[in-house]
Parts: C-alpha cells; sequence; structure tokens
C-alpha cells in the first residue's frame, strides 16, 4: 500500500514555520505535485516524508502503517533530492547499489538490482565511471536508479529537472512520467515550475509560506484557481484589483467589465487566451475599444499589450490567425471579454 496521508502536519525551525497545517492525501500510484514558489515548505514536506526530520505535531502514515516515528530506513521511501546529493567519489554502480547495502541485501540481489535500475535509467554502460565524469542529466539518472533500486513504496522527488538544460529538461519530463506510470509507484515532485507540475500530475497541491492553499487535478486549479495568488502562479493572468457589486466589476472610474455571476469579491482573474480581438459593430457585453501598446512575438502564439482607457490587457493570440499580422503597435481596436471567462475571487 503506497498511499501516504499527512494529518495536521507542523514543523518549526527555531522560529521559522516551516510547514502548518498540513493536510493531505495521496493515492495509491498517483504522481503527485508540490508546486510553490522558494522557501515555502516543500522539501521540508518530503523530508517528514522520508523520515530526515520529525514534525513537531501530526501524523505521516503509509498504507495503514503511522511511520510518524519510524526511522528512515525503515520507511520505504526514496528520495531523489534537490542537488542529487550523490557520492562523489564513488562509482554509478556504487551509488545505485547504496541503499542496497543499508538494506543488508545479499549480494547476488544487489548486482540484479544495480543491473535492472541502470538499465532503466539508460545507463548500461556507465556503471565504472565516477560521479564527476558525468554530465547534469546523467546525475540525474543515477539519483533516480539510486532512489529506485531500493524499490520503494514511495518516490519522492526534489525539483529533479531544475539543473538541466530546457530540451534535456523537457525529454527527462516524458521519460519520469511514463517510468512512473510503468511501475506505478506512488510519486510526490516537488517543482515551483508551473508548466512542469501541469503537465506531469494527476493532482497538484499549491503552497504559499508553509501552507497548502489548493489541491486539485491541474485542469481543476487552472481553471477554478482558488485566490489570486493561485491564478497568478498557474499560468499567466490578468489580475486586477476591483469594485465588485451588482454583477459589474469597476476596474477604474473609467472601466467596468461586466460579470455573469452576481459573486461578490475583491479581484478579477482573465487568462490572456480569453480575451479577442472584435470590431466595433460586435454587440455582446465586454467590447471595448484599445490601443495596442506592444506587440510580442513568440513563435507559436503572439502577446498583445492593449490599453483601454487607463487600464493594460494582455491577449494571447495563437499565431495561426491572419489577424495577427494585421495589427501594429498604436493601432485602434476593439477587444472583447467572454463574461464567463472572467472568475472573481475573494482574496
Ligand atoms: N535546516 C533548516 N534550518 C532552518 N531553517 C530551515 C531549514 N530548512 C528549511 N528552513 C526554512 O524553512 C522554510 C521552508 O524551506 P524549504 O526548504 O522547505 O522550502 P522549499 O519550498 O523547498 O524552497 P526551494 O524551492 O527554495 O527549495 C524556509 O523559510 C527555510 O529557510
Ligand atoms: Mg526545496
Amino acid at each position: 500500500m503506497g498511499a501516504v496521508v499527512l494529518r495536521d502536519i507542523e514543523k518549526l525551525y527555531g522560529d521559522t514555520i516551516a510547514c502548518t497545517d498540513i493536510n493531505l492525501s495521496i493515492n495509491e500510484g498517483e504522481f503527485f505535485t508540490f508546486l510553490g514558489p522558494s522557501g515555502c515548505g516543500k522539501t521540508t514536506i518530503l523530508r517528514l516524508i522520508a523520515g530526515f526530520v520529525q514534525p513537531k505535531k501530526g501524523t505521516i502514515h503509509l498504507g495503514r502503517r503511522d511511520i510518524t516515528n519510524l526511522e528512515a530506513e525503515k520507511r520505504q521511501v526514496g528520495m531523489v533530492f534537490q542537488n542529487y546529493a550523490l557520492f562523489p567519489f564513488m562509482t554509478v554502480a556504487g551509488n545505485i547499489e547504496y541503499g542496497l547495502k543499508i538494506q543488508k541485501k545479499s549480494k547476488k540481489e544487489r548486482a540484479e538490482r544495480v543491473e535492472k535500475y541502470t538499465e532503466m535509467v539508460g545507463l548500461i554502460g556507465f556503471e565504472h565511471r565516477n560521479i564527476s565524469e558525468l554530465s547534469g542529466g546523467e546525475q540525474q539518472r543515477v539519483a533516480l536508479a539510486r532512489s529506485l533500486a531500493i524499490e520503494p513504496k514511495v518516490l519522492l522527488l526534489d525539483e529533479p529537472l531544475s539543473n538541466l538544460d530546457a530540451r534535456l529538461r523537457d525529454r527527462m519530463r516524458s521519460e519520469l512520467k511514463s517510468l512512473q506510470k510503468k511501475l506505478g509507484i506512488t510519486t510526490i515532485f516537488v517543482t515551483h515550475d508551473q508548466t512542469e507540475a501541469l503537465t506531469m500530475s494527476d493532482r497538484v497541491a499549491v503552497f504559499e509560506k508553509g501552507r497548502c492553499i489548493q489541491v486539485g487535478s491541474p485542469e481543476e486549479i487552472y481553471a477554478h484557481p482558488i485566490n489570486s495568488f493561485v491564478a497568478r502562479f498557474i499560468g499567466d493572468t490578468n489580475l486586477f484589483a476591483a469594485d465588485i457589486k451588482n454583477g459589474t466589476a469597476s476596474l477604474s472610474d473609467m472601466v467596468a467589465i461586466s460579470l455573469e455571476t452576481q459573486a461578490s469579491g475583491r479581484f478579477i482573474s482573465i487568462r490572456p487566451q480569453d480575451i479577442v480581438f472584435s470590431t466595433a459593430q460586435d454587440d455582446r457585453p465586454n467590447v471595448f475599444p484599445a490601443k495596442v501598446d506592444t506587440i510580442q512575438f513568440d513563435g507559436s502564439s503572439v502577446e498583445y499589450s492593449v490599453k483601454v482607457h487607463d487600464i493594460s490587457f494582455r491577449l494571447t493570440i495563437l499565431n495561426t490567425s491572419t489577424l495577427c499580422h494585421n495589427i501594429t503597435v498604436g493601432e485602434d481596436v476593439h477587444i472583447a471579454i467572454a463574461e464567463k471567462s472572467i472568475k472573481v475571487l475573494d482574496s
């Protein structure tokens, strides 16, 4: 049983609250991601699950077993550290074998597992190399093989892709994901990269300042962020403080947007792809005259910044439309914002 349940977990370092009020249930076989900015407590929670630090309060269960006070070596949890933490003076095989020696596996079993996991991560032929003779991507694979070799019930990955260049990161992302699915191993993946979180995860937990503020599928979190922090952190957005009443959000004296709901709140969030160019003849609500401020071409899409009176909006248009090429900086245009794409947020 590889389900992980954290109940009311809190960890302090001196006066610093590293994490508090953490209640999470991670399902067996799930690819679960912790997403949040630097210092929000992601590594601390992994270390608590692995048993390298103890919580001030709360419990941790792995399957039915309460592991809160169990020694790290007995937890059947594998961890790939943020900086890999490989043993620099050992070979690739020596690193992969390390946890198996701690577990006092027989020589034969150790050799079999080293071969199996070296092959799984694509490092056959590298067994006798020293760690200092490997690239960043190869080191990342050794770290992964080392943590998989003990055949843990739970795999903890602390920003394993952050040291890799963009192309290798893309490749490792899909390799890691397919390996995880193949092994069916419960995996907690830490990142502060929203693309990684959205593309790889079954569910994502978003953290801010030691607290978990939202848990959901990537689609849920993207479409229904619980507050302005999540809306900004997951995907690009136009976020405005607004005076919201009677189904209208006033962004300034000059700009008022009509809403689909009568909901109250303090902010509105509109994704850049939910604003489109329109015409003066468009008689839907929320069509505004605007002036184009900047145009940024990014290959597959074009980002426009336009001004409606004193308020700037960003629009992203896929680079398939001939419209993209006709619009120029300084031009007078119209934009349309669909009411249903506007999210009203309390905080
Ligand atoms: N050993 C420690 N001693 C004292 N404070 C610590 C220790 N480890 C972490 N902290 C503090 O606890 C908080 C959470 O740290 P943590 O390493 O969990 O953050 P993180 O989300 O993993 O950040 P990053 O994305 O930068 O890795 C931070 O304020 C950090 O300074
Ligand atoms: Mg960290």
